[in-house]
């Protein structure tokens, strides 16, 4: 594992044209209108954070970051794209939020920010644009306070082996990726937005449950819990069907799969 310049310069562009095209497609209502956009997983999950220090990694245009604010979190969110973070600042002005944002690719975090915290927070996307997992762990370490957590949601490793192009569970791509990554073309539907065409090429990471979880515990962290789960935020493969609660499922028989995981760690 090495740290990839070029995958942050081309996803950085990616992310920055479809900055614009989020704020308009997330349910940024929810937040301005005084909720916030947590699961309720995730709310359980996470237990009570009301005068945390939280640090929001791949933060996005903040709907998360405010979301955690709204629950009365002290949050910084960093991201390497600056269109991403101009959509935060106004949504956290919309909202009479506080939030502190940081432009800047996660591997470069140490030199910009000193301060340590109760915890640090990301989750949905965020673990293919991460080329180097042993560095990603050792800044969740850097940033912890002693006995502050670490909560990650993140998509199930196990999910992208199958063909997304396809209905049905075709096996496409490898679980055991050895670190290699994908370079996607771009011209394609975008998740949030489907009418909106992605121009942009992607090149993605993806790492396996086990990568995850030892990248963790050597960095010096105590794994809490990893919980697995049946429902996904978005339409990941073509046989998906959004249910009632509004999350997607894969339908029977296929729903025998893992499609999302959850974990705490811990800094001894
Ligand atoms: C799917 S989004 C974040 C997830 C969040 N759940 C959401 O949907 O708002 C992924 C984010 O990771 C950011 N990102 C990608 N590579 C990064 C890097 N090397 N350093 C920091 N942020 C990065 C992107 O700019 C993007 O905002």
């Amino acid at each position: 594992m090495t740290r990839d310049y070029k995958a942050e310069e081309i996803n950085r562009k990616h992310w920055d044209e479809i900055a614009p095209v989020h704020g308009k497609s997330y349910n940024t209502e929810v937040l301005i209108n005084g909720g916030h956009l947590l699961d309720a997983t995730q709310v359980k999950e996470l237990g009570s954070i009301s005068g945390k220090k939280i640090l929001h990694l791949q933060c996005h245009i903040g709907t998360d970051t405010l979301s955690l604010a709204r629950l009365g979190a002290e949050v910084t969110g960093i991201d390497i794209s600056g269109e991403s973070l101009k959509v935060a600042e106004e949504l956290a002005e919309k909202t009479g939020l506080k939030a502190r944002f940081i432009e800047t690719p996660l591997f470069d975090l140490p030199g910009k920010l000193e301060e340590t915290f109760d915890m640090v927070y990301t989750s949905i996307g965020v673990l293919c644009w991460v080329s180097d997992l042993k560095q990603w762990a050792s800044i969740i370490n850097r940033y912890l306070k002693p006995g502050g957590t670490l909560y990650l949601m993140e998509s199930h490793p196990f999910m992208h082996v199958f063909d997304d192009e396809i209905t049905g569970l075709n096996v496409r791509y490898p679980y055991f990726s050895g670190g290699k990554p994908i370079d996607w073309p771009g011209d394609w539907p975008d998740y949030s937005d489907e009418n909106y065409t992605v121009k942009s090429p992607t090149r993605e990471f993806s790492w396996t449950i086990g990568q995850i979880h030892n990248s963790l515990t050597d960095a010096g962290l105590k794994i809490e819990f990893i919980h697995e789960f049946d429902f996904l935020h978005w339409k990941g493969l073509e046989s998906m069907e959004k249910c009632e609660d509004g999350f997607w499922r894969l339908p029977e028989p296929l729903n025998k799969i893992p499609i999302l995981f959850s974990l705490k760690a811990s800094k001894i």
